[in-house]
């Protein structure tokens, strides 16, 4: 039985006809940052999505410390408290910002003095403290994904999925979300997943690397050798830009 956080064997999924993956291998160390790259429709979003037990994979599967959770039993649920997806266009709903850094605590009943604790500190975390009491809907969408981040940093989840989380944002917020993921995994020793297309960004942040193309790994590795020593020719055409997507 594997002990790893995470784990993916032979992953399958298909839509209709349509395979998309096809075989996924992989298994995410504890408070590693392991990154998934690949060209635009490639099936990362759809990965993410089987990882925190959205969807089902056809065949294979998906194993959280050697454990693996039907989706929709009551053990999925409370597997799935133990991760948070934040998603690429940031949802804020039409409150203030502590009340929706706060969403997911009340969902799960935090004491009120220990909520508002938490709240305050996970906007502090983003730098927003002075926003709390604006409406969310009013901020930046840079700001907007700066509280997504928070809402999802105070549940102390176990995994963190993040998909294309700083897509068409500014630098300065683009800067300061990557600084607090760096940042919370270090302090919590969070396992984090962060699908991205933005190959700086995962060089920016990852331990490892995964080159996702025709719906298998192609090649798995540590940041540095990924990016300076790639083993594998479909992986140096995709760093070159050699590869159109
Ligand atoms: N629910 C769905 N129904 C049908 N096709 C889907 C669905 N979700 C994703 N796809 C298809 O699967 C492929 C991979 O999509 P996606 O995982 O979103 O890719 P990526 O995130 O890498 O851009 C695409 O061709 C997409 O159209
Ligand atoms: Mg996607």
């Amino acid at each position: 039985m594997s002990a790893a956080p995470l784990s993916l064997e032979g992953i399958h999924k298909s839509f209709g006809t349509k395979p998309v993956l096809r075989g996924l291998d992989a298994e995410v160390q504890a408070g590693e940052i392991f990154s998934i790259v690949g060209p635009s429709g490639a099936g990362k979003t759809t990965a993410l999505r089987l990882l925190d037990l959205l969807d089902s994979p056809d065949a294979g599967r998906i194993t959280f410390h050697g454990k693996s959770y039907p989706i929709r039993s009551p053990e999925s649920l409370a597997q799935r408290r133990r991760m948070v997806l934040v998603m690429q266009n940031p949802t804020v709903f039409r409150a203030t910002a502590f009340e929706n850094v706060a969403y997911g605590l009340w969902l799960r009943g935090v004491p009120d003095a220990e909520l508002r604790g938490r709240v305050f500190a996970g906007l502090d975390f983003v730098g927003l403290l002075e926003a709390a009491k604006e409406s969310a809907e009013k901020l930046s969408g840079g700001e907007q994904q700066r509280i997504a981040f928070a809402r999802a940093a105070v549940l102390n989840p176990e995994i963190l999925l993040l998909d294309e989380f700083t897509a068409n944002l500014d630098p300065f917020n683009v800067r300061l979300l990557e600084q607090s993921i760096l940042r919370y995994r270090h302090e919590t020793g969070c396992t984090v997943v962060i699908v991205t297309h933005n190959l700086f960004q995962a060089k920016r942040l990852a331990d490892r690397v995964a080159l996702l193309l025709d719906g298998r790994f192609v090649e798995v590795a540590p940041a540095a050798d990924f990016f300076e020593h790639p083993v594998r020719p479909e992986t140096r055409a995709f760093l070159s830009g050699e590869m159109a997507y």
